[in-house]
Order: C-alpha cells, then sequence, then structure tokens
C-alpha cells in the first residue's frame, strides 16, 4: 500500500508504527533534518486550508525538501480539460509524493491508481485520515495509551472527521460513541458504518451511535466536535444546520458529563459560540492546539515512511 487514501486501508500495526515514528520525529526533529533532501511533494487544493497545506509545507521545509502548492481551480483539471488519470500520470514524472484535498473521495482513489508515487489524501467530503492520524497522536500523549479509551463525537455524523475517526477507531480496538440527529442527512454514511462494524468486529472495538449528546458524552475519555458547515455545505443549508446541531454544543454543561480527566479535541477551523464554546475551547481540558501541531509531526511521519521507507524506531 504506497498511499494513505483511507485509514481503513492500513493496519492496526501500520498506524501504531506510524505513531511511534512521529513521536521520535517530535523528540529528535533534527535527525530528520536531510531525510527529504531533493525531495519534491506536490499539493493539490480543491478547498480551502490552513493546517494541511502549512503543515505540509513546513514539514518538506524542515526535512531538506521542497513543496508545491497547487490551486486544482487554475488546472486544466479543474477546468475540465484533463482527466485525473492523467494528472496523477504526469504528476509522477515530477514529485515523489502527492497530497490532494478534494472533494470527490473517489477522484483521490483515481489519483492514487494512476500515479506512481505515494498518494495522501488531505481531506474529501467523505474522509480526512491525516486528521484523525494527529489526533490519535494527541489522545496518546495526553492519556499515554490508546486502548481501552472511549472517544465520543457529537454534531454532525455525515461528515469526513466522523467517518475517519470511525474507520480508525475500529482498526485500533478504542470505543467510540457518536451523538448526532436521527436523520439520514446527519448520521454517518451507512457504507462506512457497515465496513467500520466489519473491522470492529476483528479488533474488539465497540461503535455506537445515538440521538442524545449527553448519552453520547457520558464517562467518555475524549470529547471531540467538527464544524456544522465542512467545507462543501452549500450556505443555503446553513440556518437549517445551526438550529438541528444546538442540542449537540459542547459547552461546560455537556463537558461535565465525560469523565474529569477527559480532553476535548476539535480538528479545526472551529465557529466558537456554534459547535462549541469559547470556555471550553480556551478551556483547560482542551488540547486543540496541540491537536493542530501534532498535523506537522505525524505529517513529516508520514512523508518519511511513504517516500523514504523509514521504518518506526523500536519501541
Ligand atoms: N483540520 C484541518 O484539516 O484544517 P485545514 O482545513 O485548515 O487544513
Ligand atoms: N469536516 C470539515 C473538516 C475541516 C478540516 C470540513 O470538511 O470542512
Amino acid at each position: 500500500m504506497k498511499d494513505l487514501v483511507s485509514i481503513a486501508q492500513w493496519s492496526a500495526a501500520r498506524i501504531r508504527r506510524l505513531l511511534d515514528l512521529a513521536l521520535d520525529v517530535k523528540r529528535h526533529s533534527g535527525r530528520y533534518r536531510d531525510a527529504m533532501r531533493d525531495r519534491t511533494l506536490v499539493m493539490l487544493f480543491e478547498k480551502p486550508s490552513l493546517r494541511t497545506r502549512v503543515s505540509f509545507e513546513a514539514a518538506m521545509t524542515q526535512m531538506g525538501g521542497h513543496a508545491i502548492y497547487y490551486d486544482l481551480g487554475s488546472s486544466p483539471l479543474g477546468r475540465g480539460k484533463e482527466s485525473v488519470e492523467d494528472t496523477a500520470r504526469v504528476l509522477s514524472r515530477y514529485a515523489d509524493a502527492i497530497m490532494a484535498r478534494m472533494f470527490r473521495h473517489a477522484d483521490i482513489v483515481a489519483l492514487a491508481r494512476h500515479s506512481g508515487v505515494p498518494v495522501i489524501n488531505g481531506l474529501t467530503n467523505d474522509e480526512h485520515p491525516t486528521q484523525i492520524l494527529a489526533d490519535l497522536l494527541t489522545i496518546l500523549e495526553r492519556k499515554g495509551r490508546l486502548d481501552g479509551l472511549t472517544l465520543a463525537y457529537v454534531g454532525d455524523g455525515l461528515n469526513n472527521v466522523t467517518h475517519s475517526l470511525m474507520l480508525g477507531v475500529a482498526r485500533l480496538g478504542l470505543h467510540m460513541r457518536i451523538g448526532c440527529p436521527d436523520e439520514a442527512a446527519y448520521r454517518p454514511d451507512p457504507a462506512v458504518v457497515r465496513r467500520a462494524a466489519r473491522l470492529a468486529r476483528a479488533s474488539g472495538a465497540r461503535i455506537d451511535i445515538v440521538a442524545d449528546a449527553r448519552e453520547a458524552v457520558r464517562g467518555a475519555d475524549v470529547v471531540y466536535t467538527d464544524s456544522w458547515m465542512s467545507y462543501h455545505i452549500p450556505e443555503e443549508q446553513k440556518a437549517e444546520r445551526m438550529a438541528r446541531f444546538l442540542p449537540y454544543q459542547v459547552n461546560s454543561a455537556l463537558m461535565r458529563r465525560a469523565r474529569r480527566s477527559a480532553i476535548f479535541l476539535h480538528c479545526l477551523p472551529a465557529v466558537r459560540g456554534c459547535e462549541v464554546t469559547d470556555e471550553v475551547i480556551d478551556g483547560p481540558r482542551s488540547a486543540v492546539f496541540d491537536e493542530a501541531e501534532n498535523r506537522l509531526h505525524i505529517h513529516k511521519a508520514l512523508l518519511l515512511h511513504l517516500v523514504a521507507g523509514v521504518p518506526a524506531p523500536r519501541a
């Protein structure tokens, strides 16, 4: 598997090795100073980004390589003049790896299939695997373990971050409770639910979907939420979604339902006062900026692993 398109395609052992490598990179960044020398990452974007764009670019710079930002809106592909397949074939002749943020998940799948170099999914409408790797790294740092933990996710269930969390948790054997409105438009995609359930049977993970946010959060070790208006959601839906998701806001009252030691995570960007209040995101249990920083370290580890074939150090 040369790519990271979906976290479900990676074994638990491979994910854990990558987390170990990221911890090593974070502690000893100097060791990897030249690891990407003469290497180029092409970064394709169809949607906005702060963290993904800047952390991948900084990761390449800090390891002696180079990253090219390419706005797909001004590409032949974005203008309907070239196929995804040919774009992949051409980029593979120039670059050592491709990272892409696209609307359609099928486009990343096609990009990876026709690329001769590793392709990293930097978010599609359906999945956001690099985010979940950074989240797992943050949980591991804060809790010292992953096994036996319960992660509560509340808010928009039909969401790329929710989907990748479900698949990651199912791979690694954590527990997850999702609190979201009981309607198809807001619940996780049934195909992802089935896939996660299959993986969970093998790993011993448990994933429940409930309509009550308080039930989802009760006794959780990690409370997670995401924007109610993902990049691809049309503005016309805003008023309806705000009203529908309001009972799922992460505020102090909801956080009290979690364990005392629970941490709060959010992939960011956050809309304060909507999915999370200031007191929670700026409060002592919030780990959101460590989580954002960990994108940098996990991306370095990913590039080292996929491009330079670096194995994780022995534990
Ligand atoms: N969390 C995340 O992917 O942020 P960006 O959209 O800023 O890249
Ligand atoms: N679900 C969000 C994640 C942003 C990082 C979105 O797709 O916009």
